[in-house]
């Protein structure tokens, strides 16, 4: 006999994700001055999905997917400090509507790393204004699009502010800058906490979270690294999250096989990382798992693995509500440019065309098989 009626009583999403200025083309912003500035190259085009969203979603239904999460570009709907462009707001309105006529759960991001240029001028994360001005996109994005329930205000703030203040190699591009790393920590956290409140006014029904980077470190030397990077920023949110969300890669481990990025491929890492995340007690979703492997030969087995961690994870009893791969498109890999490979689809870069790699058919078959069992 089907066990049909008890099976699904909580949805378990699966999907892909990407973010705006990696996927959308001719973005405006933080990024886009810097890469001008430090000789990167530059995003430019990149996915064109501004314009193509609805081909790239029904290749996303096409592959199975229930679910997708992606960005809006602050730099676009509020170009100037206080005002809307209520055009931009629409596409955003567009790309909701999209999703939901393909039966995809929109999973909607506020901040993926950039930022509008009035907002740099003042300071960046730095500023004391920055939480209430954050806060206030927030809200007029939770108006504008009263449907969407998942909202993800950050991502990754600690990959961010590590990048961003320590390394030096992203915007705002200071090394070692550890008063005004603090201080961005303590902006983006208040930014958060504002956010959540406001979106939760909004809308009742929604769920608010962030999303977090987590390594796995292996060893007991690894200890400081592991508080600082996987558990600093979440403590500081702590109280304000409905949801806990992962995004994990890699650990400090040396494997026997590495992506294109030289990462270490090590899918106990990710029983690890779902571990440490499950104790604080919040539904989990894993908003980005992913490999750069352009010649698509380890993608499918990098997929099989993780995702069967994930259920023997589920098993042990751990609360998981949704698995993202990174990313449904090839993409503008920040300061790489667009070398590395992502994508569940290839990107011809000089005809825009797409094309279904092989490994994007396997996740579909999991995916059609966990949502049978
Ligand atoms: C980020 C993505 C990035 C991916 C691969 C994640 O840390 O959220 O924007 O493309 O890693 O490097």
């Amino acid at each position: 006999m089907e066990k049909e009626t008890s099976k699904k009583d909580i949805a378990f999403y699966w999907g892909a994700a990407t973010s705006s200025h990696q996927v959308e083309g001719n973005n405006r912003n933080d990024w886009s001055d810097f890469e001008r500035e430090h000789h990167l190259m530059p995003s430019g085009l990149a996915s064109d999905h501004y314009h193509r969203f609805r081909d790239d979603f029904e290749i996303a239904k096409h592959l199975g997917h229930n679910a997708h999460r992606f960005s809006i570009e602050w730099s676009r709907v509020e170009p100037r400090e206080g005002e809307w462009d209520e055009k931009e707001i629409q596409h955003y309105r567009d790309v909701v509507a999209a999703l939901r006529e393909r039966g995809l759960e929109p999973f909607v991001t506020l901040w993926h790393w950039t930022v509008p240029l009035w907002f740099r001028d003042q300071g960046g994360w730095t500023s004391n204004k920055a939480p209430a001005q954050f806060a206030r996109f927030a809200e007029r994005m939770a108006e504008a699009l009263p449907d969407v329930k998942f909202w993800i205000t950050l991502n990754e703030p600690n990959v961010y502010t590590t990048h961003g203040y320590l390394r030096g190699n992203w915007p705002p591009g200071k090394k070692w800058a550890f008063m005004q790393y603090r201080r961005a920590n303590h902006m983006l956290a208040s930014a958060h906490k504002k956010a959540y409140t406001l979106i939760r006014q909004k809308n009742k029904n929604a769920e608010v979270g962030i999303t977090q980077n987590i390594i796995w470190f292996s060893r007991r030397s690894g200890l400081l690294k592991d508080f600082f990077f996987n558990h600093y920023f979440v403590r500081l949110v702590r109280g304000h999250q409905d949801f806990v969300g992962i995004n994990y890669y890699f650990s400090d481990r040396k494997t026997k096989q590495y992506s294109d990025m030289g990462w270490p491929i090590d899918p106990e890492g990710f029983h690890q990382a779902l571990h440490a995340m499950a104790r604080y007690k919040k539904p989990l979703y894993v908003f980005e798992n992913g490999i750069a492997d352009a010649k698509d030969d380890r993608r499918a087995q990098f997929i099989h693995s993780h995702i069967g961690i994930l259920q023997r994870v589920m098993h042990e009893g751990g609360d998981i509500r949704g698995y993202f791969y990174w990313s449904l498109l090839d993409n503008f890999e920040w300061d790489k440019g667009f070398g590395p490979r992502f994508g569940l689809v290839e990107i011809n870069y000089e005809t825009q065309e797409r094309h279904i790699r092989k490994s994007a058919w396997e996740y579909k078959r999991i995916i059609e098989s966990a949502l049978r069992s």
